[in-house]
């Protein structure tokens, strides 16, 4: 297993790496193309992308809120774009996401399962090429991918204690939950607002206490005030749309403090 640390980050720009640029971008492009056209007749593939992207722009503009710099935070963007693409492995089935009950155990574990069959597709691609597999792109985007169900209470798919894991790769674990929480489950009468969704994964107010014990306390009173912020200076706030050609990881896109 090789280290993550959140220096990673600031070591390459995605957009311009000559590495990243040879070897990566021209598959990436095809990747969104393929998870974009992916079971099409439910739109699975269009509203996975788009989570991928929303919660690409707001990690990254969490990361500028904690004092990240503007190449860390694209370079995180870069990465979340890709997240969820183990859901678009063979072996997975995607209608495990639309379950008219509330999902039991069992079923939350087979959700779970693509963390670990997406971070070892991007695996398998890039131990063709050895120079892929030495950047530290290549580590970041592995560990967003493997981590970003994973809990500091070991509740996560591969039971790793979060609170270990850089930052970058617990903040991909709460923007990712945020997200998916405001989406609307058929199980469901309405998706949550922003605030309700930032106070269930603070546990304030009347919680079923799902997140309690899932996140670095300081880190979620972080995001908490973040969010707040973001809500109140947007008082017409919605969540962000994606533009198709703004899935492009190497699209530019503007952070909300630059
Ligand atoms: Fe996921
Ligand atoms: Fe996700």
């Amino acid at each position: 297993m090789y280290e993550i640390n959140d220096k990673l980050l600031d070591e390459y720009d995605y957009s311009t790496d000559p590495v990243l640029q040879k070897h990566l971008h021209a598959w990436d492009r095809v990747l969104i193309g393929a998870i974009m056209s992916y079971a099409p007749i439910t739109g699975f593939g269009k509203q996975m992308m788009a989570h991928q992207n929303r919660t690409g722009h707001d990690g990254a503009n969490f990361l500028r809120f904690l004092g990240f710099s503007k190449q860390a935070a694209g370079n995180f963007r870069a990465s979340m774009l890709f997240h969820d693409m183990g859901k678009t492995h063979s072996s997975y089935n995607p209608t495990i996401w639309s379950l008219t009950n509330r999902p039991t155990p069992e079923e939350k574990a087979l959700q779970k399962r693509h963390a670990r069959l997406g971070a070892d597709m991007f695996e398998a691609f890039c131990k063709k090429t050895p120079a892929l597999l030495d950047h530290p792109h290549f580590k970041v985007r592995h560990a967003v991918t493997l981590y970003h169900h994973e809990r500091i209470d070991r509740a996560g798919p591969e039971g790793t204690v979060a609170a270990r894991l850089p930052v970058f790769a617990q903040i991909s674990c709460i923007i990712d939950a945020y997200d998916g929480d405001m989406i609307k489950r058929p199980h469901q009468e309405r998706g949550r607002t922003p605030l309700e969704a930032v106070h269930r994964l603070a546990g304030i107010g009347e919680t079923d206490g799902k997140y309690t014990g899932a996140f670095s306390p300081s880190l979620i009173g972080r995001y908490l005030e973040f969010k707040e912020q973001q809500i109140k200076d947007n008082e017409t706030w919605h969540p962000y749309v994606m533009k198709e050609e703004d899935a492009l990881p190497t699209a530019h896109f503007e952070l909300e403090n630059d």
